[in-house]
């Protein structure tokens, strides 16, 4: 015996198309009338959900419930309605949904019962057609695929009862004979096996990933938005890694960069700089004057005093300012340097040698105020002297030259 064939007819995707398609020309064909959608219970039951779901047109729903009977698949060509519709249909335009027309038997049946009732129209839309195996004339108004010989189910289709729930279609070639009949329960075998065969072709199928050509939802929800994201910034991170980890001077200067603008990745880093470490002692100097003393030995002396101030807010020590002397092409004429807390009276000017002029200013712990300790805000005078200059002086500068940090 040749084997059962099994495999995916139909999958969702394209039935959503087809169906679509469907829903489209029969709301076109429709419009301004009273629709009447029945579905043959129970293989339209799916089919008809999504249809009139996708009809841009209202209409009422109904359902009928037909049973042939005679044995086997070869229908004896009776056909009894188990359960009705429950509105009227007269006047008014009929769409039957059937799942297949195979020998035609059930829809002519179904038509003609129906074209007495005097409804305005009565059409057929039928989701799939057998055209090979009929046993009476008849043409579907409405066609979604038209299919071979071969059993399906799935999308609503049993076979005994079995797989409506598949959302795609299947087919299973080489059926024996009996393939409409009702099996019993305790003689489930065969179905049993079929039942594993199929959900064995969903697994293949829909288990890997973005095989199929026309999987195109399963492909989707693998690049559905988030996972996108969630892989670029994989990847992202990935190659940056890879790049720090080659140029790893480049990682250190954007660090650098970040933290100028945000201080807390320092803080994450914990490379902050301390405080203290890059505090430099702050002095102000005020009450500055310049004038000139006359010495015995060297002449005119010029003299620079003022006040220095601790404006840093720690204690500081050994305080130096610097004097400059600059000509008329501001190229620097004369630098001297003194520690604060040093100052000569005008009489010592006048006869003190430079060397001994130069000495007294430069006692780094103040002989006539400390500079061992300056407390925030604290003061001390300074003096600055230049003995000797060229003859074009232009401008005179002092500054805060130096100081010490004490620490507590
Ligand atoms: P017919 O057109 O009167 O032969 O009957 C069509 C009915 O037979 C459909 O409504 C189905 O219920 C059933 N049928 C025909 N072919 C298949 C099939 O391949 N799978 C499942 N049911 C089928
Ligand atoms: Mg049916």
């Amino acid at each position: 015996m040749e084997p059962m064939k099994r495999e995916i007819l139909f999958t969702k995707e394209v039935i959503e198309k087809k169906v679509w398609e469907l829903a489209e020309t029969i709301s076109r064909d429709y419009q301004g009338g009273e629709l009447i959608v029945i579905g043959v219970l129970k293989g339209a039951f799916v089919f008809m959900a999504d249809l009139i779901r996708s009809l841009s047109i209202s209409c009422l729903i109904d359902f009928v419930k037909l049973a042939s009977y005679g044995a086997g698949s070869v229908s004896s060509g009776k056909v009894m309605m188990t359960k009705d519709i429950e509105i009227s249909i007269e006047g008014k335009d009929v769409l039957i949904l059937e799942d297949i027309v195979d020998t035609g038997l059930t829809l002519s049946f179904l038509v003609n019962l129906f074209r007495e009732r005097n409804p305005r129209s009565v059409k057929v839309c039928a989701l799939l057609d057998k055209r090979q195996r009929r046993e009476v004339p008849f043409e579907a108004d409405y066609v979604g695929f038209t299919i071979e010989d071969g059993f399906v189910v799935g999308y609503g289709i049993d076979f005994n009862e079995e797989f409506r729930y598949l959302p795609e279609i299947y087919i299973i070639e080489n059926m024996t004979e009996e393939r409409n009949t009702f099996i019993p329960f305790e003689e489930r075998e065969d179905l049993d096996d079929l039942q594993r065969d199929v959900e064995q072709i969903r697994d293949q199928k829909f288990g890997e990933e973005g095989e199929e050509g026309n999987n195109e939802k399963e492909t989707s929800r693998l690049w559905s938005p988030w996972k996108l994201t969630a892989y670029i910034v994989i990847a992202v991170l990935i190659l940056s890694g890879v790049f720090l980890w080659f140029f790893p001077g480049i990682g250190e200067q954007a660090w650098e960069r970040m933290s100028l603008s945000i201080p807390w990745i320092e803080k994450i880093r914990g490379t902050e700089r301390q405080g203290e470490i890059f505090d430099q002692p702050r002095v102000q100097l005020k009450d500055i004057k310049q004038r000139f003393v006359n010495n015995l030995l060297l002449g005119n002396l010029r003299v620079i005093e003022g006040t220095a101030v601790n404006s840093s807010d720690f204690p500081i020590a050994g305080i130096r300012v610097r004097g400059r002397l600059y000509d008329a092409y501001a190229m620097v004429a004369g630098e001297q340097v003194s520690y604060c807390g040093n100052y000569l009276i005008d009489e010592e000017l006048g006869f003190l040698t430079e060397d001994e002029i130069q000495r007294e200013l430069s006692n780094p712990r103040g002989s006539d105020v400390s500079n061992n300790r300056i407390t925030p805000h604290g003061q001390i005078p300074f003096m600055i002297v230049f003995c000797h200059w060229p003859g074009d002086v232009f401008k005179t500068t002092v500054t805060f030259a130096g100081a010490e940090r004490l620490l507590e």
